[in-house]
């Protein structure tokens, strides 16, 4: 296969962490007989410092035409004045909106060995294995909002959760999709017990899962989610959750497997590109993390199983996508840690090196 694919290394750590992810990306190529075709764009703070915003034209427009994109992160200490014009973050936001990207998968799979540094016992972790579905281009993130000073010099913000049925319906389809090719349950988030926005929510995902008889619907409450992902994580499958819920309960539950690192995630839509698939937008979960930046110790795991999924949903390699999800697991079974991931005492590898034993544990066709 001949696969375009945009990447966006970003700021802090995205750098790092996609030059690992390419290396994988490189070495897959090489063992399965693909062709990758990889060009660089800027997004986030470093396209402000150099472009004078956040999302460069340019940029959106070879996203448009990549058969997917690759992202590291944005965002630094350098671009967080809270009054400034333009921020990383509205590149990412203008990015999933451009893209029309309004599903966001998270899977969350742990590692039996990395039970260890997971604040949870191992008891309750036995089994977890989830799928939050986020909704990505509206709710409260892309809801009117103000900034403004009144009369009596009282300052005042504003920002709006709303939700149409049809972007609810959407998303909710994805999510039992999903669940029918898993264990058949899906969670849907809300907080219907006091907002308007999610008790169309709630009425919508109801409605949608009347088409799904195989598939068993709860409803749980924000507040109550994030205390039953710590009582009884196992318990769920898929989750489906609106855009700044789905974006909360995530980093909840992302610590169940012991680092956030360690985390990939898929934003799709309906586009496809030319080889029939969904052209999604793949990145890990993390953020830029700019107390690390430069160090070259941060985890590349969420960016290359980032890239795992890149392989599955947009890519249809679903032989690819797995030997490298069996290159990632075998390394953490062999004892590989990066410092996120390192107990107290024990030695950890550079983002380098950990990527270099990844590759050396991906087997290809002919090995
Ligand atoms: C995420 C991040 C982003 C979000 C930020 C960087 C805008 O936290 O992808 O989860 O809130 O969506
Ligand atoms: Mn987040």
């Amino acid at each position: 296969m001949r696969a375009n694919i945009v990447v966006l290394p970003g700021d802090g750590i995205g750098p790092e962490v996609v030059e690992g992810a390419l290396a994988v990306l490189t070495a897959v190529a090489h063992h399965f007989n693909h062709t990758f075709i990889t060009s660089t764009h800027l997004m986030g703070g470093c396209a402000i410092d150099e472009m004078g915003t956040s999302l460069p034209d340019e940029t959106l427009n070879a996203c448009l035409q990549a058969d997917a994109v690759l992202l590291g992160a944005v965002g630094g200490y350098k671009w967080d004045n809270p009054d400034a014009k333009d921020r990383p973050e509205r590149g990412l936001l203008a990015l999933r909106k451009g893209l029309d990207l309004f599903a966001n998968l998270r899977p969350l799979k742990l590692y039996p060995e990395l039970m260890a540094a997971s604040p949870l016992k191992a008891e309750k972790l036995t089994g977890v294995d989830m799928l939050v579905i986020r909704e990505l281009t509206g709710g409260i993130y892309f809801g009117d909002r103000a900034r403004w000073t009144d009369d009596a010099g009282e300052e005042w913000g504003k920002d709006t959760m709303i939700y149409s049925a049809g972007e609810v319906r959407r998303v909710a389809e994805i999510a039992f999709n999903a669940a029918q090719g898993r264990r058949k349950r899906v969670a849907s988030i809300d907080k219907a017990n006091v907002l308007d926005s999610s008790r169309l929510w709630r009425k919508t995902v109801t409605a949608v899962a009347a088409q799904y008889p195989d598939v068993t619907l709860e409803h749980v409450l924000v507040d109550a989610a994030t205390m039953h992902l710590l009582s009884r994580p196992a318990s769920f499958d898929v989750l489906v959750a609106g855009n700044m819920f789905g974006d909360i309960i995530t980093d909840e539950a992302s610590m169940l497997s012991g680092s956030m690192g360690n985390l990939p995630s898929a934003s799709l839509g309906e586009a496809q590109n030319q080889h029939g698939y969904p052209r999604g937008l793949y990145e890990p979960i993390h953020g830029s993390a700019p107390d690390i930046a430069g160090m070259g110790i941060a985890n590349p795991i969420g960016t290359i199983m980032s890239v795992a999924m890149l392989l599955r949903h947009s890519l249809g390699l679903e032989d690819e996508a797995a030997a490298l999800e069996t290159a990632v697991a075998r390394t953490i079974s062999a004892g590989h840690r990066t410092a996120d991931l390192a107990r107290s005492g024990e030695p950890s590898l550079s983002t380098q090196e950990m990527t270099a034993v990844i590759v050396q544990n991906l087997q290809g066709k002919e090995g």
